[in-house]
């Protein structure tokens, strides 16, 4: 007999057919049957879920999660990291491939592919190693991993940052049609500066990462991408600067994609700065005239790229806006505690993202920076379409035949982050105590509802 179930009466918002109305999706054996009309005929023994008053989307999907295994499964592991993920309302995640061993070879695909597998709950694509051993010397055989089923290659945490062999990893990765996921940053410019190269590094001491860092590798990289018909695709833009230049990318019709993480959108550098207790548990900059106190600085907010400007995030909230930028991808870089409770040149880079992204994302729809339908777009359709045809008609969309991937979410409950509850190993967050407001109430993949909100955090 058929498995159906029926989400009744939200707000289905599916921005890859210009869907916002008051409706129903039914889903059964796993595959969306229909989307926004009423349904009046479901099938007898149909689970039915009630949403109304509720946003109901495409699932999410995230380009960029670091799960850590193997080899790192102190700080996460596939089944820890895919039960964050469906808690963020996300169904499929991309796997970065900075993992021990890197994923640089099928056999290491393989095994996070069976992970998730027998963990069923987020659906993982796993991303290639674009250097052999994320070395940057000699290119993967990325022919091999596109066999074994890698969505785009990258050695992030690390650029490509030879110009010669990025451009041969933009060349050949024309015969599999996959991008080149770079993670911009040059080296001699980045050096070892720990946050971004402006007051809060001066004020504490630190070596600061400038822009152009980003800015010159992003700008080197697109035109390779016009010398070669490569596709890159920018990981996590974080400069005003780099918004112009994919801009300008796209004005001139090159295979140039780019995302954005949550942090990069809302926080900015002084949130390296600790906490001070005015303002505490407001998605507020601290305030930089507030005497520092023990807590002179918080590692949480280390994270590469670093946090930058107001100017700059206020300029990639215009660039969401405008679809300059594709898609909002976390970056969930989960670590230990022990990875974090030290100096700020000894804390680990990154941010334990999946738990907060959608509170995060929609502070902005709260405050009229975009639209709900617009976030909805860059966390669903916008990353398929960067994922490529293949993946389109299958995910991020509830057109007839998609995946019966869904997330219901209440977009007006407050709720305080409390890392605590995570269900990632990573509480590794700046907005632990934040009071965030949106919250993911139901998750399902293929027609199986794997997360739904304990009230006692709602
Ligand atoms: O902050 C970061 N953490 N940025 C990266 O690019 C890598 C990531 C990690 O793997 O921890």
């Amino acid at each position: 007999m058929a498995d159906s179930t029926l989400i009744k009466g939200g707000r289905v918002i599916d921005p890859s057919q210009g869907l916002d109305a008051i409706g129903d999706v039914l889903i059964t054996d796993g595959v969306v049957v229909s989307a926004g009309a009423k349904v009046n005929d479901a099938p007898k023994d149909c689970k039915v879920i009630d949403a109304t008053g509720l946003v109901v989307t495409p699932g999410f999907i995230d380009l960029h999660v670091h799960l850590r295994e193997p080899g790192q499964e102190d700080k996460e592991t596939v089944a820890t990291g895919t039960l964050a993920a469906v808690r963020g309302g996300f169904t499929t995640i991309c796997a970065m491939p900075n993992t021990e061993p890197p994923m640089d070879n099928a056999a290491v695909i393989r095994q996070v592919l069976d992970a998730a597998k027998q963990t069923g709950l987020a659906r993982v694509l796993p991303i290639g190693c674009a250097t052999r051993g994320r070395k940057g010397k000699e290119l993967a055989d990325m022919a091999e991993l596109a066999a074994a089923g890698a969505i785009g290659f990258s050695d992030d945490g690390s650029p490509i940052a030879d110009p010669g062999l990025m451009r041969n990893a933009l060349s050949y990765s024309t015969t599999t049609g996959l991008p080149v996921i770079n993670h911009c940053e040059e080296p001699s410019l980045a050096k070892d500066g720990v946050l971004h190269e402006g007051w809060v590094a001066s004020r504490l001491g630190l070596p600061g990462q400038p822009a152009a860092a980003e800015e010159n590798m992003v700008a080197r990289d697109i035109e390779l991408v016009a010398l070669t018909g490569g596709r890159l695709h920018v990981a996590h833009i974080s400069t005003a600067g780099t918004l112009e230049l994919v801009r300008r990318a796209k004005e001139r019709g090159l295979p140039v994609t780019a995302e954005v993480t949550p942090h990069h959108l809302i926080l900015t550098e002084e949130w390296a700065l600790g906490t001070i207790e005015e303002g505490a548990g407001e998605l507020t900059a601290p305030d930089k005239f507030a005497p520092l106190t023990n807590a002179a600085y918080d590692t949480r907010a280390k994270v590469n790229p670093p946090l930058r400007t107001e100017d700059d995030t206020e300029a990639l909230a215009a660039g969401l806006r405008d679809g300059i930028i594709d898609a909002i991808a976390t970056d969930h870089a989960p670590h230990t505690s022990t990875d974090k409770a030290c100096t700020m040149q000894e804390a680990a880079f990154g941010i334990s993202g999946l738990e907060t992204a959608f509170g995060m994302v929609n502070s902005l729809v709260d405050r009229g920076d975009i639209d709900l339908p617009t976030a909805i777009e860059r966390l669903t359709a916008g990353p398929a379409r960067v994922l490529g045809e293949a993946y389109q008609p299958w995910i991020g969309t509830l057109k007839p035949g998609a995946s019966g991937d869904v997330t219901v979410l209440d977009p007006d409950t407050e709720w305080v982050v409390d890392s605590a509850t995570f269900a990632s190993k990573g509480r590794n967050t700046p907005v632990d105590g934040i009071t965030l407001k949106g919250l993911v109430m139901k998750t399902i993949v293929g027609g199986r509802l794997v997360h739904e909100a304990a009230k006692a955090n709602a």
